[in-house]
């Protein structure tokens, strides 16, 4: 019995290699528009597709980015210069991107670009902070994808979307989590409507990577701006302690966390672009895999109980008399 299951699953992982295998053809003719290839999985992926032979519009939020990208590319690849949050910004790059694909549409847009400062507790945090982050991992990602829409639409192409497992499950307070689990809804209801019209929408849920945005010292700074923002009565209630450590556990246990490798997520946003049967959703990661998102499965309790351990715990308050 155990045999014929084991069979079972090998063949049915055996069928879904084979069926994931072939490649679109016809690379050289079209456009992929990546969003934050200043760094990280945006810069690695611009760089990948221009070598596999796409044409690649690599968007950058600096010049530096921009200069960088050009020298280590093919001529093919065009830089440009977007900030996901100002819509002249995504309007300028929309318009150029359509004098440049013409008839043949966009073959796919990667929502790449994103933040994760600030965080912190949410009562750390002001609306203004979760709106600073919401502009950019939500708001950002949606005003990109419906700037380029209809050019998507003519090529019945693809919308890849970063999400995260902090999309899965929330992970920690502020606006990280609200941003990415917003991002997998956006996802979810632009995939139903869009396949219709033979355009695929995809999702990337990566678990931890070493990139600029886990490094430990920004999410140390971050912390301590807002910690130094903190009437003294949230201060009391957390302790004096709690900064020190939550800065010591940062520094110590993120370095060893973090998945250094990130052509794991590289090779899912490449297939997700160029398979002829892309996946609906890639958890790239061991730790997405076999912990963030069986965790997201479980009863609220469990998983509370689970993420609740891993938390530095705050000192006992004494409950205020009624
Ligand atoms: N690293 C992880 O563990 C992890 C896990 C799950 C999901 N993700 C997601 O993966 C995506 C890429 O992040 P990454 O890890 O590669 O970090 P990263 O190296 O910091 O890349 C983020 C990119 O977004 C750009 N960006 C920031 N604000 C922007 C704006 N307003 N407009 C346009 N571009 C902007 C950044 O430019 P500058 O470098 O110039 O600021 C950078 O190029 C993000 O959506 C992130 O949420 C990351």
């Amino acid at each position: 019995m155990y045999l014929y299951l084991l069979g079972l699953l090998l063949f049915y992982y055996l069928y879904r290699w084979i069926r994931e295998l072939p490649r679109v053809p016809d690379k050289g003719s079209k456009y992929v528009y990546i969003t934050g290839c200043d760094s990280g999985f945006g810069n690695l992926l611009a760089r990948h597709l221009d070598k596999q032979g796409f044409r690649v519009i690599a968007s950058c939020f600096t010049e530096k980015g921009e200069e960088d990208l050009k020298k280590s590319c093919s001529g093919n690849l065009i830089t440009t210069h977007l900030d996901v949050r100002s819509k002249e910004s995504v309007a300028k790059v929309a318009a150029m991107i359509k004098d440049k694909v013409g008839q043949r549409g966009l073959w796919a847009v990667v929502n790449n670009a994103g933040v994760s400062v600030p965080s912190g507790p949410c009562d750390w945090l002001t609306i203004d902070d979760y709106k600073s982050m919401l502009e950019v991992n939500l708001n950002g990602v949606i005003s990109v994808t419906l700037s380029v829409l209809p050019l998507i639409k003519k090529a019945r192409g693809r919308v890849v979307n970063m999400a995260s497992v902090a999309g899965r499950v929330s992970i920690s307070g502020g606006p990280y989590c609200v941003s990415k689990f917003g991002v997998e809804a956006f996802n979810d209801s632009l995939r139903l409507n869009m396949a219709p019209f033979g355009v695929k929408v995809i999702c990337i849920e990566p678990g931890y990577f070493k990139t600029n945005m886990s490094d430990p010292e920004l999410l140390n700074n971050n912390f301590k701006r807002l910690w130094e923002k903190l009437p003294q009565e949230v201060k009391d209630q957390y302790g004096p302690d709690y900064l020190p450590k939550l800065m010591k556990v940062i520094s110590c246990t993120i370095p060893h966390k973090v998945d250094g490798d990130l052509m794991k997520v590289v090779s899912c946003m490449d297939h997700a672009v160029a398979a002829v049967q892309p996946r609906t959703r890639y958890s790239t990661g061991w730790d997405a895999k076999f912990f963030w998102l069986p965790l997201s499965y479980m009863p609220t309790c469990v998983g509370d109980h689970i993420i609740r351990r891993m938390a530095i715990p705050i000192p006992k308050q004494v409950p205020p008399s009624l």
